[in-house]
């Protein structure tokens, strides 16, 4: 007797349909999977073996053959527990579905005692099983609230083997879970603030530019500066999230498992801050079952590398294309996904070993050569993808001291949103949103200047050796100036502070 359930596969960040087959047949007692990857295999079959047992059915004492097809595709997780063990109690007889669920997507991991547990990718899987016509699914109850924000579809959230047995035969009634309407986060905590934050004009100048165009930033300046207190400061300053976006961000934390479960969708943007002993298939994603790494974890938000020159160069030099293209190819064993990984790059390191140099108070020790050393560190292809560069020396015990109030984040965020809306506007029939995004033909066609401007850059050029790439980039964040100060055309004050974030003490971008 043949049993046959739907459910839905992951690859990377996209749902397939799987078939789940399973023919109960007499002859000697014999269990086996086709179209799970090997090492699976025997963990699944003790799974749904015990949970049946322990739901209080019987596991058949036949012949049992579960075929999940497309049987080219190797399926990856437990998600495959609970179709296979609904497939194997109908085609033993043992559940009755109900003619009305004959298209139902079911999607579960079994505890050894037939509780349903939840599985990582639901959202995405639900989006894909959605888009090809899929409306009634059973789910993990754990896995809720991640899909109570998606509409036109019945999703019922299911804890035991039994309830699942219950609802497909129609033995019990049980109700789709209700929705949620998706709502940013507004206003809560953040660890730091830039009110905290004090004097450091010039600093908070460049991170409210750099934030409001999403441009990648990098702040140079002695240990006790205040770098990463001002790096911390970037949650409390980013544009709101849409749901649009949200729902990019939530997919990708879905599938790597690293999703709140009683929030479901994110509410804010992500902020991830990789420790510099990562390795690179932790920041670029990849390893054995290629799950996200932090790059894509920060898409549509800020990745931050505190003391960037520790980290490994090999691991530095895998960014430059994400930070290029906005998107990471990881390799498995037999294919490649690609996961979104557009993010906006918050870096910090010291001027040089000792953290001294171009301090106005404190000796540098380092010699020449040692400062080269550490400077090599980071190659020239990826500081050219950084947009703004700022000193940040340490704070004069005056504004330490001064009980002057410092303007809150929340002030400056009005700020940036307001001209990130200049940019939607602008950008409204182009695939990017922020100025940073913008290709070198967008900068041509969205950042015209005068001639003014035109000689403050070319004045530049000459002084600082600048490379003609740097050219498009102060382009880019001369329009972001200009876009927070509500002006329609790119004016020359805005070309030259542009400038100014360019070139800094001994570091050439
Ligand atoms: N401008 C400032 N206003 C208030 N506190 C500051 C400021 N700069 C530094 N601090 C204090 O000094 C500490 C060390 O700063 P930190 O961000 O760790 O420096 P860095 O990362 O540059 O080494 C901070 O936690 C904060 O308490
Ligand atoms: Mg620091
Ligand atoms: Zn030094």
């Amino acid at each position: 007797m043949l049993g046959k359930v739907n459910s839905f596969g992951l690859s990377g960040l996209d749902g397939y349909r799987v078939d789940v087959e399973v023919d109960v047949s007499q002859g000697l007692p014999r269990y086996d999977i086709v179209g799970l990857p090997d090492a699976s295999v025997k963990e699944s079959k003790e799974r749904v073996r015990s949970a049946i047992k322990n739901a209080g059915f019987k596991f058949p004492e036949s012949r049992i053959t579960v075929n999940l097809a497309p049987a080219s595709n190797k399926k990856e997780g437990p998600a495959f527990d609970l179709p296979i063990a609904v497939a194997v109690l109908s085609s033993s007889k043992q559940i009755q579905i109900d003619e009305s669920f004959k298209d139902i997507i079911i999607i579960g991991e079994l505890g050894l005692d037939g509780r349903v547990k939840s599985v990582n990718g639901i959202l995405p899987l639900l989006i894909s099983a959605r888009d090809e016509g899929f409306s009634n699914f059973i789910i993990p109850r754990g896995n809720m609230m991640e899909a109570s924000f998606l509409d036109g579809i019945n999703v019922f959230a299911l804890e035991t083997l039994q309830d699942v047995s219950m609802f497909l035969s129609r033995a019990k009634q049980f109700f789709p879970i209700e929705k949620n309407v998706w709502k940013p986060e507004t206003g809560c905590n953040f660890s730091e603030d830039f009110a905290r934050v004090k004097g450091q004009f010039a600093a908070k100048r460049a991170m409210e530019i750099a934030v409001a165009g999403g441009h990648n930033i990098l702040l140079v300046g002695p240990p006790g500066s205040g770098k990463t207190m001002l790096a911390k400061c970037v949650p409390s300053l980013l544009p709101e999230l849409n749901f649009e976006e949200a729902l990019e961000i939530t997919k990708i934390h879905s599938v790597a498992g690293v999703l709140d479960a009683a929030h479901g969708v994110v509410k804010s943007r992500p902020f991830r801050s990789p420790h510099h002993t990562a390795t690179t298939p932790a920041l670029t994603g990849g390893g054995k079952n290629a799950k996200p790494g932090e790059i894509s974890l920060a898409h549509n938000g800020v990745l931050f590398l505190d003391e960037m020159p520790e980290y490994q160069r090999s691991t530095l030099e895998t960014l430059r294309q994400p930070l290029e293209d906005g998107v990471i190819t990881v390799s498995r064993i037999a294919s490649t996904v690609e996961y979104p990984a557009s993010f906006m790059l918050v870096a910090s390191m010291n001027p040089c070993p000792c953290g001294n140099f171009g301090s106005r108070e404190l000796d540098c020790k380092c010699s020449p050569s040692q400062i080269d050393k550490y400077l090599k560190r980071l190659s020239g292809p990826l500081l050219d993808r950084i947009d703004l560069k700022i000193d940040v020396d340490r704070v004069k015990f005056f504004d330490l001291a001064s009980e002057s109030n410092e303007e809150p984040s929340s002030a400056v965020r009005e700020r940036i949103n307001a001209a990130r809306e200049i940019q939607r506007q602008r950008f409204k029939n182009e695939k990017f949103h922020t100025n940073a995004k913008m290709s070198s033909l967008a900068v041509k066609k969205f950042c015209k200047i005068d001639k003014q401007s035109e000689e403050l850059i070319e004045a530049a050029f000459e002084k600082f050796k600048m490379s003609a790439r740097g050219f498009n980039r102060i382009l880019k964040v001369a329009r972001t100036i200009a876009d927070l100060a509500g002006e329609e055309n790119i004016l020359a004050e805005h070309v030259a502070e542009a400038i100014s974030y360019r070139n800094i003490e001994n570091i050439e971008l």
